[in-house]
């Protein structure tokens, strides 16, 4: 494994899904026991014929992946989160917490980053979000992704991180790194889990920290799911404008809370109203992401963040994606709809931003 974009082993390892590891068109591989092998391409998931000989092979298989990357996998650690060499994520479960047998999920790496160029090419938003985003990013507004699972809100992130501006200094925080800026001053951290005898954890909520200590111009965080929530939003609140993540949510509404509730799980004791005003004052636009009955990926809304009102979180979308019609073989039409302008229309145009 010294080439770091060799994944050989893990062909030799899962031979009898080698041919859908060498497909770049599949994007993922999901694998529920021996019998039962699907994959993604294109967005939509497919059954395939793909077995492996036996239970005892498959186990063996995670097995193999596991040391390769220095990992245990085993009845005291029965679950495995691990990013390969090439960039790869490899997510396993073992029986008995598995009860169809050793499942593992493999997220191939793309090799061609999806940028907003990209995005717009293939429909994922129109030219007026583009131009909306931008501005929000220019004008520093922190941003939230939000989005489902594989709606496409790591990609979202990755797209908006290109219009940060060359010159500026980006600190990029993440559990497992799968961000790839494009900026020449940008300094990657990763967390750590702790080794076999419990020794050397390193968390979001130390890096957010650390970052802080780094001069950062701008803060990317990859993903919020627990409590650095609240390091996150008293960094933004103490004036590191222009930060981006992204969190698991149903809708923008959904965001702020999701926020909240992580917020809370740091365990430090803080007053409800004063944490959504935190929060309702860090975040100043969210971006949702959905993946559409089609498996086409869409910016489903843009939504502007305003003050509480009577301790509730508002906020104000934009610009959204409308679905007129599916029809039976599950094509979704419509388009996207301009809803409101900004409220910070006169701001944007100091920094010579139109829409
Ligand atoms: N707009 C898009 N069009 C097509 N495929 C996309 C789009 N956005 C994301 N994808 C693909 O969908 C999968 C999940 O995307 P990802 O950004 O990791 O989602 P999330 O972070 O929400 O889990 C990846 O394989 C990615 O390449
Ligand atoms: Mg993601």
């Amino acid at each position: 494994m010294t080439d770091a974009n060799d994944n050989s082993f893990l062909a030799l390892f899962l031979e009898p899904v080698g041919k859908y590891l060498a497909d770049e068109t599949v994007s993922e591989i999901m694998i529920n026991g021996k019998d039962s092998v699907y994959i993604e391409r294109g967005g939509k998931i497919e059954e395939t014929d793909a077995k492996f000989v036996s239970e005892n092979a498959l186990r063996a298989a995670a097995s193999n992946i596991a040391r390769s990357v220095g990992r245990p996998l085993d009845e005291a650690h029965p679950r495995l989160n691990a990013r390969l060499p090439d960039g790869s994520r490899v997510y396993a479960v073992l029986p008995p917490l598995s009860r169809i047998g050793t499942v593992m999920s493999i997220r191939r790496f793309s090799k061609e980053a999806l940028t907003m160029e990209r995005l717009l090419e293939c429909g994922s938003l129109d030219d007026g979000m583009y131009r909306l985003l931008r501005g929000l990013v220019l004008a520093r507004r922190n941003i939230v992704v939000s989005g489902a699972t594989s709606s496409g809100k790591t990609s979202v992130l990755n797209a908006l991180s290109s219009f940060i501006p060359e010159g500026e200094r980006v600190i990029v925080i993440e559990d497992a790194s799968e961000l790839r800026l494009q900026q020449r001053h940008v300094v990657p951290l990763e967390t750590r889990k702790a080794d076999r005898n419990g020794q050397g954890e390193t968390t979001m909520r130390d890096l957010i920290r650390s970052a802080l200590r780094l001069r950062p111009d701008r803060i990317v965080i990859g993903e919020i799911r627990g409590g650095e929530a609240l390091d996150l939003l008293q960094a933004l609140n103490t004036g590191h404008a222009g930060s981006m993540s992204t969190i698991h949510a149903n809708s923008p509404l959904d965001c702020l809370r999701r926020l909240e509730t992580c917020a809370l799980l740091s365990g430090i004791e803080i007053p409800l109203y004063a944490l959504r005003a935190q929060v309702a004052g860090a975040v100043g636009a969210i971006v949702h992401t959905a993946r559409l009955p089609d498996g086409s990926r869409k910016i489903a809304s843009v939504a502007e963040v305003l003050p509480l009102d009577g301790g509730e979180y508002r906020v104000r979308e934009l610009r959204a994606w409308r679905t007129e019609s599916v029809s039976p073989d599950g094509k979704v039409r419509g388009g996207f709809a301009k809803i409101a302008d900004p409220t910070f229309l006169a701001e944007a145009a100091a920094y010579g931003i139109e829409f």
